[in-house]
């Protein structure tokens, strides 16, 4: 061998190694080897190649970026038109499409299905000859799309040449495969910001990052940006025999192709349905957006009978998600001021349905998101919701101003109180100083009164607005001094109600130190913060004494809980309010925890949810381990002590490996459980 040809060997088998490290890591999210391993690999591919120049070849894994940029994009007509899917809102919908297929087929036996996440990105074609990446374009009309080659190139995780597996069939003379080209959640967010913070106009969501991505005229613009791709389909297919879409999902996995883990054969169309109530579960926390499932018949014969109509597919149908989006008006914006004196802005919308749930009001945040999103009174607006969280105006539709539209500004009193506004430098609210603001007195009150505080039955937020404004009390100890002949001449407060009230203030003198200290609403000392404190220091009277060092000692106690705390029992006001509280009868017991502490093994323990659980439903699983006095969080950190993984465990499971947190599953889930 001479030493051209061993040159040529040694790049072969860098190559191949390449490519084998982007298998693992893209395809099977298996990676072999450290970054830094895979960074040598390919500066020594780079190093001999620019050597030898004559050998680079354009499967090359080096060969992804350095295409000049292009004028306009070339028409991409596809071979096989790329049809669109019809949508299922309901399980009838989705039983209705089955009926179809029945009926079609002339077929009562059962039917397979796969059901795969709908990926919330753009749909793309590539081609591969001979398994050769040859070119690759949007999906356009269904016929022609653009032709986006030199961008595609530029994602790492789509191969530019298809693997061969070791005593498999050989490749595809042919193959052009179909796949959403998408943005993950936490790398959008990432991009956005580094947009933020060199004034370039923001994204609205992935699906769009990803879209204007893939359309760069210049590819090294491509290159920078975090796309990712996930493979499902298959369009022309020359040399190569598949009999089910889930043989096709594997197919294309071996081939290096990635394919969404979370794909899965149903073997009914009850299962799918089942599927998808799950995955709705699962969305939040999936790293990329989905907006439904994709049912699709599994036997691909049975595809070809059942064939199209109107440009989709009779075997395929989209399950999409309650849209967690709609379009609204803001009627008005209002400002509410909190117990801590914060004003928050709120706009009052014309009701929508989002996410199955009217919505009437949105916050805002602050005057900086107002001057940001641009939302002005009498905008139309996206308004969004996701899960429990509070409505959120996401963007202002500007093309349908009519000029109508007025500015809102903050005002320069109070509302409640018409006291003082001011602006601290580094916050971005607005307070109210006055610290007898009615609006502050009657936050703290309700607070005081809450189930995770005091828990004093009967007295919400309406009753204490009540009580107010008819003077009936003005501070948190006159809830002590209350008098049955106070209320009973309330209208609509009978006798009986006034003393069901007085019963249950009378029985919240009895109270543990962990639900007082929550109930002082100090700054940053949530229920989890409380009971941490409690059971460091166990009686109020060493809290109360408390130095910032003490403070700042315990574990999970940072720089801002210590402050808040010490210059809390500091001010002589609030000390004032807890020497009256206790001269009125209150008698808070050290030891008794705020939560019924069934095992002590989840006491002040953060827990971290993957995957779905068999034995009950994962909000019911978090909600049982909060009641042993675990925190529950979304993602893993450092600072997660557990993580539960259920069935198909996301990514957060390799991270939790990683960072070397403990892992159960289900079985010693439900075994410390019920420890
Ligand atoms: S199959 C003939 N599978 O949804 C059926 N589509 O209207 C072709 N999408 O923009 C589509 N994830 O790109 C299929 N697992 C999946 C999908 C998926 C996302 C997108 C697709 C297209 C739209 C279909």
């Amino acid at each position: 061998m001479d030493e051209k040809q061993d040159t040529g060997a040694k790049i072969e088998e860098l190559r191949r190694l390449i490519d084998h490290h982007n298998y693992r890591y893209y395809a099977l999210d298996q990676p072999e080897i450290s970054d830094s391993e895979y960074d040598r690999l390919f500066a020594e591919l780079v190093r001999l190649e620019n050597q030898n120049p004559e050998l680079i070849t354009p499967d090359s894994p080096t060969q992804r970026v350095g295409f000049a940029p292009i004028e306009k994009f070339l028409p991409f007509p596809h071979e096989m038109p790329l049809l669109s899917l019809e949508n299922a809102t309901t399980e009838k919908d989705v039983l209705e499409f089955e009926t179809r297929i029945r009926k079609h087929l002339g077929y009562n036996g059962p039917i397979e299905y796969v059901a795969e996440p709908k990926m919330d990105g753009l749909a793309v074609e590539m081609v591969y000859q001979d398994g050769i990446f040859t070119g690759a374009g949007t999906r356009g009309d269904g016929f022609t799309g653009e032709d986006v080659s030199v961008n595609v190139r530029t994602i790492r995780s789509v191969p530019l040449r298809l693997r061969v597996e070791s005593g498999s069939s050989s490749l595809p003379a042919k193959i052009a495969v179909r796949c959403e080209v998408f943005m993950d959640k936490k790398d959008f967010e990432a991009f956005n910001e580094t947009r933020a913070r060199a004034n370039e106009p923001l994204f609205a969501n992935p699906r769009n990052a990803a879209a204007g991505s893939l359309r760069q005229l210049d590819p090294s613009v491509t290159a920078t940006r975090p796309l990712r791709a996930f493979f499902y389909g298959v369009g022309v297919l020359q040399g190569a025999q598949l009999e089910t879409q889930w043989e096709t999902l594997n197919a294309l996995k071996l081939w290096g192709l990635p394919v969404n883990p979370k794909s899965k054969v149903c073997r009914d169309i009850s299962e799918a349905i089942d599927f998808f109530n799950q995955l709705a579960e699962e969305r939040e926390d999936l790293p990329y957006e989905i907006d439904g499932m994709v049912i699709k018949v599994n036997r691909l014969d049975w595809q070809s009978e059942l064939g199209e109509k109107s440009r989709s597919p009779r075997w395929a149908i989209a399950f999409k998600f309650n849209p967690d989006e709609a379009q609204t008006h803001v009627l008005d914006i209002n400002v509410q001021v909190g117990r801590t004196g914060i004003l928050t802005p709120v706009a009052f919308l014309n009701p929508v349905l989002v996410g199955g749930v009217t919505v009437k009001r949105a916050t805002l945040h602050n005057m900086d998101e107002i001057e940001r999103k641009g939302i002005c009174i009498g905008d139309a607006v996206m308004v969004h919701r996701a899960g429990d969280v509070i409505p959120e105006v996401s963007e202002v539709l500007k093309s349908r101003r009519t000029g109508e539209e007025k500015p809102f500004y903050m005002p320069s009193a109070c509302p409640s109180c018409e006291g003082e506004i001011v602006r601290l430098p580094d916050e971005a609210f607005h307070r109210c100083l006055n610290r007898n603001c009615p609006a502050q007195v009657k936050g703290s009150i309700v607070h005081f009164a809450s189930r995770d505080a005091l828990n004093i039955e009967g007295l919400g937020d309406r009753t204490v607005s009540r009580f107010i404004d008819e003077k009936i009390i003005s501070s948190v100890p006159d809830l002590y001094e209350l008098r049955i002949d106070d209320l009973e001449h309330l209208p609509g407060f009978g006798a009986k109600s006034a003393s069901n009230l007085l019963d249950s203030i009378e029985g919240s003198k009895v109270t543990t130190l962990s639900r007082f200290l929550y109930a002082l609403g100090i700054s940053h000392v949530g229920t989890h913060m409380a009971e941490l404190l409690a059971s460091h220091f166990n009686s109020l009277a060493s809290v109360r004494s408390a130095t910032l060092e003490q403070l700042t000692e315990i574990t999970g106690v940072g720089e801002k809980v210590a402050h808040a705390v010490n210059s809390y029992f500091a001010n002589p006001a609030n000390r004032q309010l807890i020497d009256s509280l206790i001269s009125l009868g209150l008698n808070i017991q050290s030891t008794q925890p705020l939560v019924h502490a069934g095992s002590s093994f989840w006491m002040g323990k953060t827990v971290v949810f993957t995957g779905g659980l068999s034995s009950l439903p994962r909000p019911e699983a978090a909600k049982a381990v909060a009641a042993k006095g675990a925190r529950v969080t979304d993602n893993v950190s450092r600072n997660t002590q557990v993580v539960i993984a259920g069935k198909d465990p996301g990514s957060k499971l390799a991270k939790a490996q990683k960072l070397g947190v403990r892992i159960m599953d289900e079985d010693e889930f439900t075994r410390m459980l019920d420890a």
